[in-house]
């Protein structure tokens, strides 16, 4: 299929750039209608949407459920106690029942595969709300606030301060379809996916750097951006994780030495006064809550894309 008509959202880089930036175009134009109170547009009307969550979540479940039903939709919750994909009951048959009920599935897993495995038997979209490797949703979110912030994604320093998590590889995944300066600093022994950072540079579109040191990092940055140094799976080490990271916290002498136009950014929850300051997450140009607010606004357009609107 071409990659503007793929059947679900599992890799930014799945999409070619035309895509992605009309699938932003149109949570622009659905944001701006939804801000208006107008409710009159729902294409979502006699449909309903099955999330499988894992792992926690407040945005994810929040947005995607709220958004689905600003749209005329109906979403369920399947929380870790109910489904246990691939414990109760094998992936591909928790894909194969869904899609009988369900006009489209979101899921938010540990291993990537599951997501595949997922997608690969649903005969409804999947989309990815999070996996132990990437987290496209919260990235189509970041640029959709970086727009409206900065104006275009295209161009921009946009530094990533800490763990090379889901978070980055979903960044670089992006670096290979928009052409930015992304550079992510994190400790030695902390680097993001080898193979996802090949993958980004190969595709020769954006420059991409990878480095231990977070103040040289930093300087000129339109945007630095932060998370938590254990993701979800790994709090039992976090401990070891605070002693590792020291030196990567997002403070406000880092911010001073990006400059004055850096915005912070974090995908959150943050943990204050762990991988950044509570000073820092307070300031002007944190823009960390209108990007929370974007979770709904992407994931929106992301839906209508794939459900053919
Ligand atoms: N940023 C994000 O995905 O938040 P939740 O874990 O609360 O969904
Ligand atoms: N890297 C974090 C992101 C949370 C939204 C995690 O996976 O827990």
């Amino acid at each position: 299929r071409a990659k503007s008509e793929l059947k679900d959202f599992l890799h930014i880089s799945d999409f070619d750039k035309a895509t992605i930036l009309k699938i932003l175009e149109q949570a622009v134009e659905v944001k701006a209608l939804l801000k208006s109170g107008e409710r009159t547009y729902l294409p979502f009307k006699g449909k309903t949407m099955a999330m499988i969550f894992a792992k926690p979540s407040m945005r994810t479940r929040v947005s995607f459920e709220s958004g689905f039903f600003l749209l005329g939709g109906h979403a369920i919750y399947l929380g870790p106690d109910d489904i246990q994909m691939g414990k109760r009951e094998e992936t591909r048959d928790v894909a194969r029942v869904l899609s009988r009920y369900n006009d489209i599935i979101m899921a938010r897993v540990f291993a990537h595969q599951d997501i595949l495995d997922l997608a690969k038997h649903a005969s409804v979209p999947v989309v990815n709300g999070l996996t132990d490797y990437n987290h496209p949703c919260q990235i189509m979110a970041d640029v959709l606030t970086i727009i409206e912030h900065i104006g275009q994604l295209e161009g921009t320093k946009v530094v990533y301060i800490g763990d090379g998590n889901n978070v980055v590889h979903s960044w670089l995944l992006m670096a290979s379809v928009i052409p930015f300066h992304f550079v992510c600093a994190c400790p030695k022994g902390f680097e993001p996916d080898e193979k996802t950072v090949e993958k980004a540079r190969q595709a020769g579109i954006s420059k991409i750097e990878i480095t231990n040191d977070p103040k040289e990092a930093v300087r000129g940055a339109d945007v630095v951006y932060s998370d938590v140094w254990a993701s979800m799976g790994q709090k039992e080490e976090a401990a070891h994780r605070r002693k590792v990271f020291q030196g990567f916290q997002v403070d406000g002498n880092l911010m001073k030495s990006a400059g004055s136009k850096a915005y912070f950014m974090h995908c959150l929850p943050a943990e204050r006064g762990v991988e950044v300051t509570d000073e820092v997450i307070e300031a002007p140009n944190s823009i960390v809550f209108p990007q929370a607010e974007n979770r709904m606004h992407a994931q929106n357009a992301i839906m209508l894309h794939l459900l053919g609107y």
